[in-house]
């Protein structure tokens, strides 16, 4: 009889040897200087099933700036801050425009379209910040991270957050021009300063599927048997991954891959395959969208061989 774990451990394997060999790896932001200096070349695959069994290739342990995959995090933390609130502030529409995209906030007078795009999750920043002070919201968020992932030596790349902090002009523009519409409601620089921190958390591929893993099992994380999030906020902010989760290029995702993803400019992908497993893919080079471009291809593969597409095998 055929051992699936075995099975699983085959197809990662398989997947990243042929990643490895890939030429065509696309471009690793330098936007954010620090992430420039990034290895083009790594190439990381962890996969959780429900059993808690793991299968892992490649550069599966080493930290990468996690980025915008943050904004799940924050989602979830905010969501449980003030419920179903948060939709005042922020849309649950696909925006069909890059993450970083001006004019659109500028026709919605300042709503962003979704909390994944960058206007939408600094937005989501705001929320959690609240009454309080920077370093009590950051570490709240990294606290939370820690306690998904089951390992409290996550860091901060520091480093990475004060690169962005320097060269983050757009984003600025993005909080100010929401500021004026009353959609920020604390100081833009604490704001942008939390928001930058906790896209600057660096984590592994085998960490990221570990705090993805709540995600995949209806709210509650399998390993420890503590709910995260009702099964009905899961199912929605799996929804939201998918729909949104890798801003312009969500259709093609959806389409190649079909499964619930966020992506990050360090070159990570979160994929939930509902029910069934928790995975994170690191390849630092990026699309034309921003996003992982091996990364996908990768999840393609996966999708393909284990047939997790939520859209049927
Ligand atoms: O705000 C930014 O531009 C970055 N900290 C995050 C953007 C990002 O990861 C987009 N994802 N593909």
């Amino acid at each position: 009889m055929s051992d699936p774990r075995h099975d699983l451990d085959v197809i990662v394997n398989d997947i990243a040897d042929d990643m490895k060999r890939r030429t065509d790896r696309g471009a690793v932001a330098n936007y954010i200087p620090e992430l420039a200096d990034v290895d083009a070349n790594a190439f990381g695959l962890a996969v959780i099933d429900r059993d808690g069994k793991v299968a892992t290739a490649g550069d599966c342990d080493a930290p990468f700036s996690i980025q915008s995959i943050s904004k799940v995090f924050t989602l979830t933390l905010a969501l449980g801050r003030v419920g179903d609130r948060l939709w005042r502030r922020v849309g649950r529409e696909p925006s069909g425009n890059p993450f970083n995209s001006i004019v659109q906030l500028e026709r919605e007078r300042g709503v962003p379209r979704n909390p994944f795009i960058n206007a939408g999750a600094i937005a989501v920043t705001d929320v959690i910040l609240a009454d309080r002070q920077p370093r009590e919201s950051l570490g709240e968020i990294l606290r939370f991270v820690q306690f998904l992932a089951q390992d409290p030596s996550i860091v901060i790349d520091h480093a990475v957050a004060a690169s962005e902090k320097r060269t983050g002009f757009r984003n600025t523009a993005l909080a100010n021009y929401m500021k004026s519409f009353g959609v920020i409601e604390g100081p833009v620089d604490f704001v942008l300063g939390v928001y930058f921190h906790h896209c600057a958390i660096a984590m592994s591929c085998r960490q990221l599927a570990t705090a993805g893993r709540y995600l995949a099992h209806s709210g509650r994380d399998p390993a420890t048997g503590l709910s995260v999030v009702s099964p009905e906020r899961a199912r929605r902010i799996n929804a939201l991954m998918m729909t949104c989760g890798h801003y312009d290029g969500s259709g093609e995702f959806a389409y190649r891959v079909g499964l619930p993803g966020k992506s990050g400019v360090g070159g990570g992908i979160l994929a939930i395959a509902p029910g069934k497993a928790s995975i994170a893919v690191w390849s630092p080079g990026l699309d034309r969208a921003g996003n992982s471009h091996l990364g996908r291809i990768a999840l393609e593969g996966l999708a393909k061989r284990t047939g997790w597409s939520i859209f049927g095998d």
